[in-house]
């Protein structure tokens, strides 16, 4: 019986057109590069409303979907209150790329609202100073700088910025990344690319950018988010996070001894928008996600929320957590990850 607890119910949403990177604001390469962004993401955009579309017809009578069999269903479960600990990051200087939505802005707003100094980055500018401004508002630190992290020059300008603006680094999170589906054979040289270089090389080079940093303030914690995904039309996701996992092993094992603690985190589905079509009402997505939860997430019966998966996040970058180190920890709802989703009677299959 196939089971799962896993991400992405469709395609990335974050761009694929121009496959290189962001360049200088201004310049005509600049402008062509952002065209091609936004042309990705609006080829991603139609694909999601595609099935938006889709589950717009299919959502007809949808709200009285068919009985879920009690073996295949999981109580679904609410996602408990939660008060920051005020100062528990107080001093800390954190980084974290890919914050401008979902798992990284809730982190961001987590740590700041415990008292660290928060740099992060992302593409959308707009986004990104928006996010910035709100955690400056409620109080807190934080500092958007826009990178893309296929680019190295960009991505090592975030790094160092981050220690030129904080005179520090004491944590990071490793956090950005994409998909794009379909089976092996159709997938494009370039798509399967920019998911690597997004998601696995982007983590490589911003450990490698990072240690110097955390050894010089005597050791620190990395934490990359990785994923359990594994299903079909998923190869370049899949391998990329299987990658994260393989890095995260070794550099646990480089940088343990010099007092870094490096370790993965896998989120179950979490409702952002990697896994929401845009577009979608709102009213609809509450009503896929009630049937979607029982189906696919085992034990808790829904998907986690950013601030759930942010939370684990923190706990993890703290001395409750020192005698780990390589670890891949899953923060699924259900001891499963990687198996076929089970769409809710209504909707169509996943990507
Ligand atoms: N949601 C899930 O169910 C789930 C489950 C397991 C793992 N994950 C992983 O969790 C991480 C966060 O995803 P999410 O769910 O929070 O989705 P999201 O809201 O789409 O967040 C993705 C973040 O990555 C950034 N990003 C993507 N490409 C980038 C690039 N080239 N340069 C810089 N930043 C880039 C995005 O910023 P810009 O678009 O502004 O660049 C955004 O801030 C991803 O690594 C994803 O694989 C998600």
């Amino acid at each position: 019986m196939p089971r799962r607890d896993d991400d992405t119910t469709s395609t990335d949403g974050t761009g694929d057109g121009a496959g290189g990177t962001a360049e200088a604001a201004g310049s005509p390469r600049g402008r062509k590069g952002r065209r091609g962004e936004d042309e990705g993401r609006r080829r991603g955009r139609r694909r999601f409303f595609g099935l938006a579309a889709a589950a717009a017809v299919g959502a007809t009578g949808f709200a009285a979907a068919t009985t879920i069999p009690p073996y295949l269903a999981a109580t679904p479960t609410a996602a408990p209150p939660y008060t920051p600990r005020q100062g528990r990051f107080a001093g800390k200087v954190v980084l974290i790329t890919g914050a401008t939505s979902g798992i990284g802005e809730a982190t961001a707003r987590a740590f700041a609202a415990e008292g660290a100094r928060v740099a992060f980055c992302g593409r959308r500018a707009d986004l990104g100073r928006r996010v910035e401004r709100e955690i400056r508002a409620a109080g807190g630190e934080a500092r958007y700088l826009q990178a893309d992290v296929r680019d190295p020059e960009q991505l090592r300008r975030f790094v160092d910025g981050t220690v030129a603006a904080y005179g520090r680094l004491d944590i990071a999170f490793n956090n950005a990344g994409i998909t794009k589906t379909g089976p092996l054979h159709e997938m494009s040289l370039r798509d399967w690319t920019d998911v690597q270089d997004t998601n696995a090389r982007h983590v490589f080079l911003a450990i490698k950018y990072e240690v110097p940093h955390l050894l010089r303030a005597g050791g620190g914690v990395i934490i990359c988010t990785a994923s359990e995904s594994r299903r079909p039309g998923g190869v370049a996701y899949t391998a990329s996070k299987q990658a994260i996992k393989g890095i995260v092993e070794a550099a646990a094992m480089d940088y343990g001894p010099k007092g870094i603690r490096v370790n993965a985190i896998s989120p179950g589905t979490t409702d952002t928008a990697f896994v929401r079509p845009p577009g979608l009402p709102g009213a609809l997505w509450e009503s896929f996600k009630r049937a979607w939860g029982p189906r696919n997430v085992s034990a808790l019966g829904r998907m986690a929320t950013p601030q759930e998966i942010a939370r684990a996040v923190l706990s993890l970058a703290t001395d409750d957590f020192s005698y780990m180190a390589g670890s891949n920890v899953l923060v699924g709802g259900s001891p499963f990850g990687g198996s076929p989703m089970n769409m809710p009677p209504g909707f169509p299959a996943a990507a």
